[in-house]
C-alpha cells in the first residue's frame, strides 16, 4: 500500500523589527510607490543584532510540533532549507534537533528559494519508503545580514522569516499528490552571494568589492520565474491526472506580486485562487512558501481536502513544486476505499471463475480419458 506524508502541523515567526518603505526611503534613493508598484512589498521584517537563523527556526519549529501535537522527542528527521545558516560549517540544523532533545537525523538543503520545497520532497520520500514516521520541514532566511543596504536594486526587495511543518506518515491521500522539480545551474551567477565560501575563501577583499552582498540580475531572474511557475504548475497538475479547474488555492514563493500576477494570468488562474502575502514580508527566499501556507491555513483559505499548489523556483536556479492534498480526506477514503473493494472482489470472482473453468476443463479431461 504507498504510504503518504500528512501535513499535520505548521508554524512560522518573524522578527519583531518592521522595515517600511518610508524607512527605505530615508536610506536609498527610492520610494514607496516605485517599490509598491514594481514588488508589491509595503514592509518586511528584520533580525535584531544577534539573532540568527536557527533561533528563528527554533520557534517556527516550536509552533508547527504544537499544532500537529507531536512531542519534540517523538520527531524522527529534520531537515533545514536556507541559505543563511548560523555558521558555515556546521550546519545550523543541529542547534535546530539539538532543541528537540533527540538524536534524529538531520539534515540541510542549500537551493536557494527551493530549499524548502526541495526539502518537502525530501522528507516526503522518507516517510513514504517508510524510514521514519514523521518529519519536521523548515525554511528559515535571514537575508538581510547579506544586503548591501545602500543598493536599492536589492535592499527593498528581501526580509527575513521562518515557516515550518510537520509531515506525519498515513495509507489516506495527502500531501504531495505529483511533484517536480529541477535545477539549471547556468544561471548561478544571476542570484549569488560570492564571499566567503571555499572559492573565494576568507578574503578581506569581499568587503571592498562588496561580495559579502547579494548580487542579482534581476530582470533575467524575473523571465525565469514567471516562466517556471506557469510551465513546472502545468506540468504538475497533469501529471497529477487533474486540469487547473480543480485546484483551490496556489501558494507561490513570495519574490515580487508582478511575477505572480503575470503568472496567475498565464496560467488562466483568478487571483482569488492565488495567495499573497509578500506586502508584509517582502521575499524572504526559502521561508516564503511554508510561511504563506502557516497564514493562508489560519485565515481559513486551505480546507481538508483542498489541493493545493506549492510553487517554487529561486537562486541556483532551482525550482521545485508540489500538488498538496489538504488534511485527511474521509470522503475520498471511504470513496476509494468502497471502490478497492469492489476491484478487489471482481478480481476475486474472475480468479475463482478461472480455477472453476480450468477445473472443469480437467475433469472433463480426466472423464475422457477413462
Ligand atoms: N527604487 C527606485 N528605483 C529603482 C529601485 C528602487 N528600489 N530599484 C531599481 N530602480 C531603478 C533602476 O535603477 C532603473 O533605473 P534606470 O532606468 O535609471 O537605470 C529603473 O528603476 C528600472 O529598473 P528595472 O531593473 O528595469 O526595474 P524592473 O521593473 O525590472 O524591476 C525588480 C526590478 C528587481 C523589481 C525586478 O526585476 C524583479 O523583481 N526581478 C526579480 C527579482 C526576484 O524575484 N529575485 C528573487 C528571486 S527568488
Amino acid at each position: 500500500m504507498q504510504r503518504y506524508a500528512q501535513i499535520t502541523g505548521w508554524g512560522m515567526y518573524v522578527p519583531e523589527r518592521r522595515l517600511t518603505n518610508q524607512d527605505l526611503e530615508k536610506m536609498v534613493d527610492t520610494s514607496d510607490e516605485w517599490i509598491t508598484s514594481r514588488t508589491g512589498i509595503k514592509e518586511r521584517r528584520i533580525v535584531a543584532p544577534g539573532e540568527a537563523c536557527s533561533d528563528l527556526s527554533i520557534k517556527a519549529m516550536d509552533q508547527a510540533l504544537a499544532v500537529a501535537g507531536l512531542a519534540p522527542t517523538d520527531v524522527e528527521l529534520v531537515i533545514l532549507g536556507t541559505s543563511t545558516p548560523d555558521y558555515l560549517m556546521p550546519g545550523a540544523v543541529f542547534l535546530v534537533q539539538d532543541h528537540l532533545g533527540v538524536r534524529c537525523p538531520a539534515f540541510e538543503i542549500r537551493a536557494g528559494c527551493c530549499g524548502f520545497m526541495y526539502g518537502l520532497v525530501a522528507a516526503t520520500q522518507f516517510l513514504a519508503a517508510g524510514a521514519c514516521r514523521n518529519a519536521v520541514v523548515i525554511g528559515t532566511e535571514i537575508i538581510s545580514t547579506y544586503l548591501d543596504w545602500t543598493d536599492r536594486n536589492t535592499c527593498v526587495l528581501f526580509g527575513d522569516g521562518s515557516g515550518a511543518v510537520v509531515l506525519e506518515a498515513t495509507d489516506t491521500p495527502s500531501g504531495i499528490l505529483s511533484y517536480e522539480m529541477g535545477a539549471d545551474g547556468s544561471g548561478l551567477d544571476w542570484l549569488v552571494i560570492p564571499a566567503f565560501g571555499s572559492r573565494y575563501g576568507v578574503d578581506p577583499k569581499a568587503f571592498e568589492t562588496g561580495d559579502v552582498y547579494i548580487h542579482m540580475q534581476g530582470k533575467k531572474v524575473f523571465r525565469f520565474a514567471v516562466e517556471s511557475m506557469v510551465e513546472v504548475t502545468r506540468r504538475v497538475v497533469y501529471k497529477a491526472g487533474l486540469t487547473m479547474d480543480d485546484i483551490d488555492l496556489i501558494i507561490p514563493h513570495q519574490a515580487n506580486a508582478r511575477i505572480i500576477e503575470y503568472a496567475a494570468k498565464m496560467l488562466r488562474v483568478p487571483m482569488e485562487k492565488v495567495y499573497v502575502n509578500i506586502d508584509r514580508y517582502g521575499n524572504t527566499s526559502a521561508a516564503s512558501i511554508p510561511m504563506a501556507l502557516v497564514e493562508a491555513v489560519q485565515e481559513g483559505r486551505v480546507k481538508d481536502g483542498d489541493k493545493v499548489i506549492l510553487n517554487g523556483f529561486g537562486a541556483g536556479l532551482t525550482w521545485a513544486t508540489t500538488l498538496v492534498q489538504w488534511g485527511k480526506v474521509e470522503a475520498q477514503m471511504l470513496e476509494a476505499g468502497f471502490w478497492q473493494t469492489v476491484l478487489g472482489q471482481a478480481r476475486q470472482v474472475n480468479a475463482r471463475a478461472r480455477d472453476l473453468v480450468s477445473n472443469v476443463s480437467m475433469l472433463i479431461a480426466a472423464a475422457r480419458s477413462s
